[in-house]
């Protein structure tokens, strides 16, 4: 068994792997069943949640898993329980636990004998959305060295993208980074990632598709703001007409979602619209992971 915490200097054989096996999942979806059909999946969210929370879900429930939502709003959390004993009464329920929650910190507090899934924690990381976001780019492309990114909006706070950039250090590829000047990735992030590719990632100034095969639009994180929060900073990077008219023609655009205002409304009918497929592999994805997570 193994948890599922960090991308962090996570084994590319070992990511390589789980984007296999969610290929497998994918080809297998309506026959997989009874693959762990005695086990109990706990969801444990503590921030707000669509598609982790429901995609787990479904992946379980795909694999013929029972499944648990725990609501810390309607649990004995409001009595004065700690995180910690809940966690560990969780565990007794269940045979593997995915965990949303708002502190960066949290998985060093929790000891469990079964699975944790990292389902996002703080504004650190989000390691099985970077998964999916690479499977869908596998999809699209047949490999993912050799392809040039530029990943745009809140790179602060957005745990996505540093989960996705601890993902890609194993490849061979160039990322271009665009933001409002306050919310540019924390220095320390950078000393997670290997020398040689740091030389290949760059702020960019201007939002220009020309060369680009991925982009990777985030929204801006507004909860994640102390006391006076900006409006609409995400119009500085707004997707129009006049700029996607210069992108590749096989440029693909991918999103975790919700999105605010980044990417309007009209670019869904385009062909380079590919982040509505990337929020269905979360099924394939997760039920790789689970299963990762379960056998290891
Ligand atoms: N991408 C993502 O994490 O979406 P949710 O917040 O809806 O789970």
């Amino acid at each position: 068994m193994a948890n599922f915490l960090s991308l962090k200097n996570f084994e590319k054989n070992e990511l390589l792997k789980i984007l296999s096996e969610a290929k497998q999942m994918e080809q297998n979806l309506y026959n997989s069943n009874t693959l762990f059909s005695s086990k109990i999946l706990t969801a444990a969210f503590f921030e707000p949640s669509t598609r982790t929370k429901l995609s787990f879900f479904a992946a379980a429930q795909r694999l013929g898993m029972k499944t648990l939502d725990y609501l810390p709003e309607f649990s004995s959390l409001k009595k004065g329980e700690s995180i910690e004993d809940t966690i560990k009464i969780l565990e007794g329920y269940s045979d593997i636990l995915v965990i949303r929650h708002y502190e960066e910190d949290i998985f060093s507090k929790l000891d469990t004998s079964i699975p944790l899934i990292n389902a996002g924690n703080g504004t650190d990381e989000h390691p099985t959305q970077a998964v999916l976001d690479l499977y869908t780019i596998q999809k699209a492309f047949s490999k993912i060295d050799g392809l040039n990114f530029l990943i745009v909006g809140d790179l602060k706070n957005g745990r996505t993208v540093h989960s996705l950039l601890f993902a890609l250090n194993n490849f061979d590829v160039s990322i271009k980074l665009f933001c409002p000047q306050e919310l540019k990735l924390g220095k320390n992030f950078f000393s997670a990632l290997d020398q040689d590719f740091l030389k290949r990632i760059s702020y960019v100034s201007k939002l220009e598709l020309t060369d680009i095969d991925v982009l990777y639009m985030t929204r801006i994180q507004y909860e994640r703001f102390k006391g006076k929060k900006p409006k609409g900073l995400e119009k500085l990077y707004r997707l129009n007409p006049s700029i996607l008219s210069k992108a590749k023609d096989n440029l693909i655009i991918l999103h975790p979602l919700p999105r605010l205002e980044e990417i309007p409304k009209e670019v869904d009918s385009t062909k380079h619209a590919y982040y509505f497929k990337q929020a269905k592999n979360a099924v394939p994805i997760r039920m790789a992971i689970i299963s990762y997570c379960l056998k290891k």
